[in-house]
């Protein structure tokens, strides 16, 4: 008995300064320390006052070690140490050469700030620091967020006028993260356009500062608003260190990765400064979005892997309880804008026998909705192809066993529409200028009160009269003339702000008072794909391209930083859209699954054996979905490197894991790769059974170890060949 006391009392002694106290203040040093998975992130305040970085990288256990900052000496004139000292959110003043965290101008011209500790507090697992300009009462709340299950920091500030003038800010960024000074660094990034976004960039890290960012209003297609920073001589996919990070805002953005002269590396990121200027009277303050940063050592693979788990506990609506994702049919490949009542019944039933759980009517079944010219704005349900509502779609939907989804692109308004003839001021412009269209199509200022109680109610609506499990919210363009004149003019820029924070709060409200309500958001693809849309999104359209050999790039560049399961995935027709490529129904459909499966084609012209394919892949799929949509992602072979790619989930209770490999095209003969697994229990045995027999050598169980070490030589020939593995742990 005493023994047993002893030995918990020992265990309590021993792990509760690490279970409780992931952050650490020591008022003498002035100095924080915040333990967080296997990171350690530590600041102090230094001699001037300023708050200063000193440690972000992997897990050093005794506080004790880190001692008061110093801020950095002058090396020349032209390096000052406001410039060298790396400041965790330095305001433009004093000699501030580097990129700023705050830039912005009092009343009387002056544009001097520079801010100093005053004091902070710890509430739970967040800090805030409160930072002071030393001539004025503009004052910075800055936020750190520890998540202990993944090590993730979530940083953001709060800017606050507590003078009695107004202070136009113009920049406010969320956070500046220090790395360790030195050389040797690389970087990754995702750029884009549409139908082909994605793209990964992964090169050394050069002196300069180099931006990544929207200026469109939105996250973007063409830049996303994610960084992974390694060390290229001792990285790789499997080990070694890596610091990443994500933005959580839609609208404009910015992320600037700097490399000075000196070798320090900064990442600044939040709000886009490009057209910004936000006003604050006295006593108004401006929160930025949250800047979310980790570290591990465990190669870039692990660095995904930990973004995702965080996305899925703390990012997605419903955290980990979340419901799996349904497989989904939608048939605006097949029919685009040519929906009827009839043709999406006889869709339905098609969908409903090859196991479909949901499904979905895309464009067209709204307004004068003929083509891409008319009808956005004016969401009433068309008599021509639906004369009885969608109440007969929905019932039969129901009847088949399937919940009922629809399609909406609620900030956008076609001139040709009830809506603009009816308030052509609420469109986005700039009074007696040109209101440049794309698609035939204007945003709604959404910054608008008005414009912001019709979205949101109309979409009540349409939720509470009809049985609506789901919705795909479309936005379908960029912004162009961003102007705000109901407002005063130096109010106007708020705009960038206002219009996504109203946009948050619609789907806010929308998913409070329908509970069960799921969204997926789509922007012509993956237009608007980030963290902070994720908080009130299940899923994402990724992109609008749909073939299957593009998607695999693609989908290798989404899952450098989003989670596999918020990624709908259709399997589409051949000839595909973008590409003219024929691929055969396997290939596309296993490309598909190692997402969040949907169905996209024309169900009336698949042939019976395509029938019977398909139900037999969508049944083999709802065996897999967990692992796939809340396991662990191995990339084993990445597409942009071979002929050949291969991916592997394995489930978070470690009892199934399952590999895709995809033989992309065959030359001279040469075999497919020994894949090599990952992630799974050395002793344990595995039971083997591959999606078609034959494809693997390996039958009945074998070892984790053998799995792994041996690895499994997979029958791939020709192109376009492919298959899925499926491992189970034996009891
Ligand atoms: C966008 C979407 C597509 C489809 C069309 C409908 O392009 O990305 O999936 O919904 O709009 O107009």
């Amino acid at each position: 008995m005493i023994l047993r006391w002893c030995v918990t009392l020992f265990l309590f002694i021993n792990y509760w300064p690490a279970a409780l106290a992931a952050i650490q203040y020591s008022p003498e040093k002035k100095v924080w320390v915040l333990q967080a998975g296997e990171t350690t992130y530590a600041m102090g305040v230094n001699e001037r006052g300023e708050l200063q970085s000193i440690y972000w990288g992997p897990r050093v256990a005794r506080e004790a070690d880190f001692s008061t900052p110093r801020g950095r000496p002058e090396v020349a004139s032209f390096d000052s140490s406001t410039s060298t000292t790396p400041q965790e959110y330095p305001g433009w003043g004093a000699e501030l050469y580097n990129e700023p965290a705050l830039k912005a101008t009092y009343a009387d011209g002056n544009r001097d700030v520079v801010l100093h500790f005053v004091d902070s507090h710890t509430e739970g697992d967040t800090l805030e620091v409160q930072l002071k300009d030393i001539a004025s009462d503009l004052q910075v709340h800055l936020y750190y967020r520890v998540f202990e299950d993944t090590g993730i920091i979530q940083r953001w500030s709060r800017i606050e006028n507590r003078t009695n003038q107004a202070i136009i800010l113009e920049s406010a960024q969320s956070a500046a993260w220090s790395l360790p000074p030195g050389e040797g660094y690389g970087w990754h990034y995702l750029t884009g356009q549409w139908g082909a976004e994605w793209q990964l960039h992964s090169e050394p890290l050069q002196t300069g500062a180099h931006v990544i960012e929207s200026r469109r209003g939105s996250t973007s297609h063409q830049s996303n608003p994610w960084f992974a920073i390694d060390r290229p001589a001792q990285t790789t996919e499997e080990s070694g260190p890596v610091w990443f990070g994500a933005l959580g805002w839609s609208g404009s953005w910015r992320i600037t990765v700097e490399q000075t002269a000196m070798r320090q590396v900064r990442v600044t990121g939040g709000f886009n400064p490009f057209d910004f200027g936000y006003r604050l009277k006295p006593g108004e303050q401006l929160e930025t979005p949250p800047f979310y940063g980790g570290f591990t050592g465990k190669g870039r693979g692990e660095a995904s892997r930990i973004l995702h788990r965080f996305e899925r506990i703390h990012i997605l609506p419903g955290g980990e309880n979340a419901r799996l994702r349904p497989v989904l049919y939608n048939s605006w490949e097949a029919t685009e804008f040519r929906v009827s009542e009839e043709g999406q019944l006889a869709l339905a039933e098609k969908a409903s026998k090859l196991g479909v759980e949901r499904f979905v009517i895309d464009d067209g079944w709204f307004g004068q909705r003929k083509d891409d010219h008319a009808g956005l704005g004016d969401w009433y349900v068309n008599q021509e192809k639906f004369p009885h509502g969608l109440k007969p779609v929905i019932d039969r939907a129901h009847a088949l066993g399937m919940d009922f989804g629809i399609w909406v692109e609620p900030e956008m308004v076609n001139p040709d529409s009830d809506l603009y003839r009816k308030h052509p001021d609420w469109a986005m412009n700039f009074p007696g200028r040109p209101r440049t269209e794309a698609r035939n199509q204007l945003l709604l200022n959404l910054a608008r009160a008005d414009v912001k109680e019709y979205v949101f109610n109309w979409l009540d609506q349409l939720v509470s009269n009809n049985d609506i499990a789901f919705l795909k919210w479309d936005y379908n363009r960029n912004w162009s003339e961003p102007g705000w004149d109901a407002v005063p003019v130096e109010e106007q820029k708020k705009i960038y702000v206002t219009y996504v924070r109203n946009l948050y709060d619609i789907l806010d409200r929308l998913r409070a008072k329908h509970p069960k309500l799921e969204i997926e958001s789509c922007s012509g693809g993956g237009g608007r794909v980030d963290l902070g849309i994720l908080k009130r999104t299940d899923e994402v359209w990724a992109s609008d391209n749909t073939d299957a050999l593009d998607r695999l790039t693609l989908q290798d560049g989404f899952t450098q930083a989003y989670t596999p399961g918020i990624m709908m995935a259709w399997v589409t027709d051949v000839p595909s859209g973008i590409d003219h490529r024929v691929v055969p129904l396997k290939f596309r459909f296993l490309v598909a699954m190692s997402g969040s499966l949907g169905l996209g084609g024309n169900l009336n012209k698949y042939s019976p054996d395509d029938l019977q394919a398909a139900a037999r892949y969508v049944a083999f799929y709802k065996r897999i979905r967990p692992a796939v949509q809340r396991g662990a992602l191995y990339r084993l072979i990445a597409p942009e490197d071979s002929e050949s790619s291969a991916t592997e989930y394995v489930s978070s209770d470690g009892r199934q894991a399952v590999l895709f490999a995809y033989l992309h095209s065959q030359q001279f003969g040469t075999p497919f790769p020994t894949v090599f697994l990952r992630g799974l229990d050395e002793d344990a045995l595995y039971k083997v059974e591959a999606i078609d027999p034959g494809q693997v050598q390996e039958v009945g169980t074998v070892s984790g170890g053998y799995l792994m070490h041996h690895g499994i030589d997979l029958d791939l020939h020709s192109d376009y060949d492919s298959t899925s593995v499926l491992f189970e742990k034996q009891p």
